[in-house]
């Protein structure tokens, strides 16, 4: 009996008050206006977060943190604004990832900008066609959002994505971090050498980058596991490639369950779902 108090003590999550992690993911809601096939949160249920669960969480966590609003699809919050102030009135930083559809009205993405500042997160793989990602993208950079992140899964048979993301960053001048991961939930996922050897057919720079900001092997005097790398790999673009499978154990992300108010490695959390 004692041994297993002991035991459960010793596995429970810390409390939000302790959180631990640099960056942490949050879900606003699990609605979704997308059936991406691999997406790994389609059968993770939950309702959306209300104003006041939100207000604590942010009260709570002992410094200024990166959150970052995930889902389901965050923009379609009926509170998006609402949240982001009470983040922003607590001094935490915000990104939000976003499938891309919300942002295809202009309107909307003033308000966004509005309420910031906030990094937005555009995954330039989800299920939507890509004059949808390309008008969010152009819809942003014109309400004047000057720090824009485009991310994409790498598959193996989606390389035209890394070519896509090249002549998207030669573009449009606000495109100032790409973000390359493999499939959480794929058993034959690639690997981070495979990531890296595709990423750079396309971005040579990788190989001879302006700065390698975290090469994976210690983070802040922690050790890493070594499956993400950050490179600064031109004077204005920084390049992440993760291998998400094999992070489960990252001890920089990690994800607010807001039921019991615990915080958890990001990539463990959501491994397990599908
Ligand atoms: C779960 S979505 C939630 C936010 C928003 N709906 C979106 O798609 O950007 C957050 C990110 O996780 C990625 N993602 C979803 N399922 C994944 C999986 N099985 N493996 C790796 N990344 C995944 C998506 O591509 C997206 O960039
Ligand atoms: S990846 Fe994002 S957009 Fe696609 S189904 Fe999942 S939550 Fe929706």
């Amino acid at each position: 009996m004692c041994f297993i108090m002991i035991y459960n003590k010793k596995m429970k999550e810390p409390e939000i008050k302790e959180n631990p992690f640099h960056q942490i993911y949050i879900d606003l809601t699990s609605t979704c206006n997308l059936n991406c096939p691999w997406c790994c949160n389609r059968q993770h249920v939950i309702p959306d977060i209300s104003l006041n669960r939100f207000e604590e969480i942010c009260k709570t966590l002992p410094e200024r943190t990166e959150m970052r609003f995930a889902g389901g699809e965050p923009a379609l919050h009926p509170k998006l604004l609402d949240l982001m102030d009470i983040a922003k009135g607590y001094g935490h930083f915000l990104t939000l990832i976003t499938n891309t559809v919300e942002f295809n009205d202009i309107e909307f993405c003033k308000k966004v900008k509005t309420h910031g500042p906030v990094v937005v997160s555009l995954s330039m793989d989800s299920l939507t066609s890509d004059s949808t990602k390309l008008n969010a993208l152009e819809n942003l950079v014109d309400t004047g959002f000057h720090r824009l992140v485009l991310t994409a899964t790498l598959t193996g048979e989606n390389t035209d994505i890394i070519q896509w993301l090249r002549e998207l960053y030669e573009y449009y001048k606000p495109v100032k971090y790409i973000h390359f991961r493999n499939i959480i939930n794929e058993d034959n996922a690639l690997t981070f050498s495979e990531m890296v050897d595709q990423v750079a057919e396309i971005f040579p720079e990788w190989e001879n980058p302006h700065r390698i900001v975290r090469d994976g092997k210690e983070h802040n005097g922690k050790k890493c596991c070594g499956y993400c790398q950050l490179r600064q790999i031109t004077p204005d673009l920084r390049m992440l490639i993760l291998d998400a499978r094999r992070a489960s154990n990252c001890h920089l992300r990690g994800y607010i369950n807001n039921k019991d108010m615990t915080v958890n490695t990001f990539f463990n959390e959501i491994r397990g779902r599908s």
